[in-house]
């Protein structure tokens, strides 16, 4: 009876499987619960999660997500600055997406160590002003999320209001420029092809972000898939990832394919949205827990011991 009650009917079939089949999270989600891990217990030693970045000392790899708009929510309480408060109080690595200058500086006046995140906008000189903004209020480092170009419909994709742009690989060098000029390191956000990672290595990026950005492009390859290709011809930039990073496990999977960092996004949303700064850092320890927990069992005493020959897919090695 229940079935019957969800059966969308001929005419909602076909467009509910192409909703699901091009659904990225889903296959993103599929790839990492199918990586098994192998034990390497002997001589093990409790590990050490303390990463070092840009001249920073962090507590871990785990870092919070470029979420953006949340303050927007119509919630009593301000969810950005709230998750901003637990990465200082946890002592690691926050990120911010799409806001304005103006919120842009409550959240960074909370003095978490922060990534500003900014969009392609058509309008180059408004990036060059928020990541010249972003700098003065002690940001980390600046970026774009270069995998918001294209909307919906194919075109170039307008948010809030503001038409964003595609960028060229000589213009990504032309931020780049622009950010280590003004003293910070430059972050590509959203790359998802060894040829976009070479491009933004010869950029002059420091930093790339393996994501599909929660699933923004229809079959998108999952992120821990082409991570250790990307890794490969990514000379000195740092190699962080996200998508789909919902516990430590999935965190531990993403570090020995080859990341320096993950993110963990929508994962710490409910918590967020509901409890504030405590959720959220509670769930981080668990995250933190868990990844330790399995860099315990496989011998990985630090964050530069990674070793990809623990994993397996479908019954035979990963690598
Ligand atoms: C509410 C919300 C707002 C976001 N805003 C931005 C943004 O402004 N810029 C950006 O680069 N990514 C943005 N993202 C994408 C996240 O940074 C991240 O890439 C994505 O959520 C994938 O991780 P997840 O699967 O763990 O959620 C946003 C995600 C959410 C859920």
């Amino acid at each position: 009876m229940e079935k019957e009650a969800n059966w969308p009917g001929p005419e909602g079939l076909i467009p509910a499987l192409e909703k699901n089949a091009a659904n990225a999270s889903l296959h993103t989600r599929r790839f990492l619960d199918e990586i098994l891990i192998e034990e390497r217990i002997i001589g093990t030693r409790v590990a050490d999660l303390t990463m070092k970045l840009w001249g920073s000392e962090f507590t871990s790899p785990i870092m919070m997500p470029a979420f953006s708009h949340l303050n927007k929510a119509g919630l009593a309480h301000r969810p950005m600055e709230e998750y901003a408060q637990a990465a200082k109080n946890l002592g690691i690595v926050n990120w911010v997406g799409m806001e304005s200058d103006a919120d842009y500086a409550k959240i960074a006046e909370v003095g978490a160590k922060t990534i500003r995140i900014i969009k392609p906008f058509a309008d180059h000189e408004k990036i060059r002003e928020q990541m010249t903004f972003a700098v003065k209020h002690q940001a980390l480092a600046v970026g774009i999320d270069i995998d918001h170009s294209i909307g919906k419909d194919g075109n170039v994709d307008v948010v809030d209001g503001e038409k964003l742009g595609t960028l060229t690989a000589q213009e990504i060098k032309e931020f780049a420029d622009f950010a280590h000029k003004s003293g910070v390191p430059f972050v590509a956000k959203g790359v998802l092809s060894t040829r976009d990672a070479a491009l933004c290595e010869k950029a002059g990026a420091d930093a790339i972000v393996v994501s599909h950005h929660h699933g923004r492009m229809p079959f998108a390859v999952p992120p821990a898939m082409i991570l250790p290709d990307i890794r490969k011809v990514s000379g000195k930039m740092k190699v962080f990832a996200d998508c789909s990073v919902d516990d430590g496990r999935d965190a531990y999977k993403l570090l020995a394919l080859g990341a320096d960092a993950v993110s963990t996004g929508r994962a710490i949303l409910p918590g967020l949205l509901k409890e504030g700064t405590p959720a959220v850092e509670r769930k981080i320890q668990q995250m933190n827990d868990q990844l330790k927990e399995l860099m315990g069992y496989t011998g990985v005493a630090a964050l530069d011991l990674f070793d990809a020959t623990v994993l397996w897919y479908h019954g035979r090695p990963l690598k």
